[in-house]
């Protein structure tokens, strides 16, 4: 079935377009709408984004292919995007990464058997004064050691 967004994801999106000079320059503000009323951005779901926006499926693509905020594929209920960048890095994100990779069995950019927990790899998340920095879903955890981590991921359901 073609994704079309619901009334009040309309809405907004109309908002959104209101806001910028043209269609184009809305791409990044639409691929987040989509992403969150869909879950992931699949090859339908950026096809109307393209149709939405005016543009080919090539420039959407495009787009939503570069940054890794963008799901190209279904994700676990929780995403964990643990920051790689140097200052994470430097604070511990390595172990992190590994500890992670051991509990759930999982390399980054996989989801668990359960499909509960998604891991991927991110470049800096720009809270490097707090490195290291996981962000579960929209939220940031920040000056994280293992412990403080599991003992956020072992309060998920
Ligand atoms: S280096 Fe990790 S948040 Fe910037």
């Amino acid at each position: 079935m073609k994704p079309v967004f619901n009334e009040s994801a309309e809405k907004e999106f109309k908002d959104i377009i209101s806001r910028y000079p043209n269609k184009r320059a809305a791409m990044l503000p639409t691929l987040h709408l989509a992403q969150r009323e869909f879950g992931w951005l699949s090859r339908e779901v950026m096809g109307y984004v393209g149709e939405l926006l005016e543009l080919p499926f090539s420039d959407v693509y495009d787009a939503a292919s570069f940054y890794t905020m963008f799901k190209l594929k279904p994700t676990g209920k929780y995403h964990l995007q643990v920051c790689h960048t140097l200052s994470c890095a430097l604070r511990g994100a390595g172990e992190i990464c590994k500890h992670l990779h051991q509990k759930y069995g999982i390399e980054s950019g996989e989801t668990s058997a359960d499909g509960k927990f998604s891991v991927l790899k991110v470049e800096c998340l720009g809270a490097c004064g707090t490195a290291p920095v996981v962000q579960i879903n929209d939220d940031y955890h920040e000056d994280l050691t293992i412990d403080k981590l599991d003992a956020v991921l072992d309060k998920l359901d």
